[in-house]
């Protein structure tokens, strides 16, 4: 039994899309709806429509370690996904989260509000965390501005809502972002991680930068990270025990997202791997899981999520 629950609602099975993969447009959900997934999530988006960066913006690492990426925010614009909303067949087993990464806090005010009014029984995601567009540092790395903009957004949602987290890598910051996190009631799930922000891949022979934008400086994902994730889900799980994780960064197979509930994750996130393997993924890695489980016997996630032992 692969089901769980997440901000209330009922997921078949724990696994879904990360943010920015396989959800941009209605034919990529269409494929995640399509997909052995518990749940989808939409691209972030913004205000106004975006073209993104220039390409090439994302490649898988020749060490297979891994993928970068400078996107830039490609999207069709908020009022795309919000009609996306309305339309969606919510008796369809699969919960439907949308993200919002507004280029301010304003814009995401107006973006929250139009959700708001419309009162959809999707669940909203603040994207605090987006490395990619130029000359905008990210939320999640402004303590004092990500809990000013909580002030701001958690009454104005009122329902259930979640938040998406840039890796932090200092336990202070842990402690400092979790105490923030515990002031607001109807905040009721972090993700983590987005992606390591800022690494740069170089080709050997070529002596280039392997991606167009930012001097080639982007987002790394994939197996790299997969000790980050888990730290972060972990350092969340244990300061914020009244919410709930879900976990995202280097699931490749059944045994990663094992590892990601034993850390505290109530679903996990597949981003690269979606990316370079295609929907199937999630049929591939659920039947991997429940093998594990078989073989580990245990019956249910609830048997080991956040169990990991420490020595
Ligand atoms: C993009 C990348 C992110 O990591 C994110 O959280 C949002 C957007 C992007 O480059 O499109």
């Amino acid at each position: 039994d692969l089901s769980t629950k997440v901000a209330g609602l009922s997921l078949p099975n724990l696994l879904f899309n990360a943010s920015g993969v396989c959800c941009q447009t209605e034919a990529d959900l269409k494929l995640m709806i399509e997909s052995e997934s518990g749940s989808l999530i939409t691209k972030s988006a913004t205000y106004e429509y975006r073209e993104g960066n220039p390409s090439p913006r994302y490649l898988p690492l020749p060490s297979g370690l891994g993928s970068i990426n400078s996107m830039g925010l490609p999207n069709e614009g908020y009022e795309y996904y919000l009609n996306f909303a309305k339309n969606y067949d919510y008796s369809s087993k699969k919960p439907l989260f949308i993200s919002l990464s507004g280029l301010s806090l304003a814009d995401n005010v107006k973006m929250c509000e139009a959700f708001v009014a419309a009162d959809l029984p999707c669940v909203l995601e603040v994207n605090f965390s987006c490395p990619n567009v130029p000359g905008k540092p990210q939320l999640g790395y402004d303590m004092e501005a990500m809990e000013n903009a909580l002030n701001v957004l958690a009454p104005l949602i009122k329902k259930p809502f979640g938040v998406k987290l840039p890796p932090y890598f200092d336990i202070a910051h842990f402690d400092t972002a979790a105490a923030i996190f515990n002031k607001f009631d109807n905040l009721v799930y972090v993700t983590c991680i987005n992606s390591v922000g800022n690494g740069l891949a170089i080709d050997f022979e070529t002596e280039s930068a392997l991606i167009k934008p930012k001097d080639g400086f982007g987002g790394l994902g994939g197996l790299m990270v997969l000790n980050t994730a888990l730290a972060n889900v972990n350092a969340f799980y244990r300061r914020l025990p009244t919410k709930q994780v879900i976990g995202v960064g280097g699931v490749t197979s059944g045994k990663e997202v094992f590892l990601h509930v034993l850390a505290g994750a109530s679903a996990v996130q597949i981003g690269t791997t979606l990316k370079e393997e295609g929907p199937t993924v999630f049929a591939r890695i659920n039947k991997e899981l429940t093998d594990i489980m078989i073989a580990k016997g245990y019956k249910s996630l609830d048997e080991f999520r956040g169990k990991v032992k420490t020595l």
